[in-house]
């Protein structure tokens, strides 16, 4: 291993599937430009894996051209970080191939994500699908990468990266860097707000269930005050109100402020108020991003630029890792 490489090193991708969620944001952007502080980044548009569901040619350019830009817009920053998208480092495709013959089928079969999704698109159980985390834990162990800044439904893929690569360095030595998962102190996992019992998704079909990071403010204002909440009418964070509790969790990351303090600033008032100050707390929290968004978004010698130099520096680095590993394997 690269035993000079002084900061901790961060990798971390993204689909680019419809757009970002407030759940994208909350759970993993906002970490993504924090750690550039203090860490080596690289950030990913995971392009490969958003192909497991089939996408129009044209509409997946675009799209992972505006993810991109929504990355820059949330605070990554070129000069400090790297940003590429993963098939243009076709390591990334070969080391998911060696890392496949060192999984077996019983630990992807219990993957939670295959599951739902193949529940979901029965119609199109490919083996991409299945092989969706063995990908994934080839982009995190090509960088060396010490931490993952992730929401907690990634948590499950993560281990199984830990495993993978425990399973490895047994057989062949010290050969991979063993990541730490980075989650977000509240907001890990951001729920509809249509049914605070399930994720937040971009790909949920109804649209008052998501915010997405480029929905206009009246937009907002208008998905938080249809959310669903509990029954009674003050905001407490209790276990019989999941709906409170979610928009206590978006407040809480948006503001700073604690579940106590919350509490104290909503005594006496009812959902309503509440629920108009969650939305404005994001309306202003999305202001900034969608104003970088707009400006970079039709700049594409920019965004080509950005790109073509962020996937020579992670080749660089990918193909010296895909090297160490060929060798010990005895592919070279
Ligand atoms: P993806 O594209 O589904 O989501 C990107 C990131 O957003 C987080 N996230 C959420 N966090 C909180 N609440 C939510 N409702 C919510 N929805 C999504 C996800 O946890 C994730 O951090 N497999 C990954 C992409 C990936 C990756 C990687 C991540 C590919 N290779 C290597 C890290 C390292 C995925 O599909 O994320």
């Amino acid at each position: 291993m690269d035993n000079n490489q002084k900061k901790p090193r961060v990798f971390s991708g993204i689909q680019p599937t419809g757009g970002f969620t407030l759940g994208n944001y909350i759970g993993a952007l906002r970490n993504w430009d924090k750690l550039q502080d203090e860490c080596d980044c690289i950030y990913c548009v995971v392009d490969l894996h958003s192909i497991t569901i089939r996408r129009e040619p044209a509409a997946l350019r675009r799209a992972v051209r505006e993810s991109a830009a929504m990355l820059l817009a949330c605070g990554v920053d070129p000069a400090r970080s790297i940003l590429f998208v993963q098939g243009d480092v076709s390591a990334h495709a070969e080391l998911s191939w060696l890392l496949s013959c060192y999984t077996q089928f019983g630990e992807l079969s219990r993957m939670t994500q295959f599951k739902d999704k193949s529940l979901k698109h029965p119609e199109n159980v490919n083996a991409g699908l299945f092989t969706y985390p063995v990908l994934m834990a080839a982009d995190i162990l090509l960088y060396d990468t010490d931490l993952v800044p992730i929401g907690s439904d990634q948590k499950q893929h993560l281990e199984l990266c830990r495993d993978v690569a425990g399973r490895f360095n047994g057989i062949y030595g010290d050969v991979f860097r063993i990541p730490e998962g980075y989650f977000p102190k509240v907001g890990g996992r951001v729920m509809s707000l249509q049914d605070p019992s399930s994720k937040m998704s971009k790909s949920d079909e109804n649209d008052n269930a998501k915010i997405m990071l480029t929905d206009a403010p009246d937009a907002i204002i208008r998905k938080f005050k249809r959310a669903i909440t509990d029954s009674g009418s003050e905001v407490r964070a209790a276990e019989d109100k999941p709906g409170i509790v979610n928009l206590m969790s978006i407040y809480s990351a948006l503001t700073g402020k604690t579940f106590p303090e919350i509490e104290r600033e909503f005594e006496g008032k009812g959902y309503g108020d509440f629920k108009l100050a969650v939305g404005e707390s994001v309306v202003d929290a999305l202001a900034p991003i969608q104003s970088e968004y707009n400006r970079i978004v039709n700049d594409k010698a920019y965004l080509n630029d950005v790109l073509s130099e962020g996937a020579q520096r992670a080749g660089a680095i990918a193909n010296r890792v895909l090297h160490r590993v060929r060798r010990k394997i005895g592919l070279e």
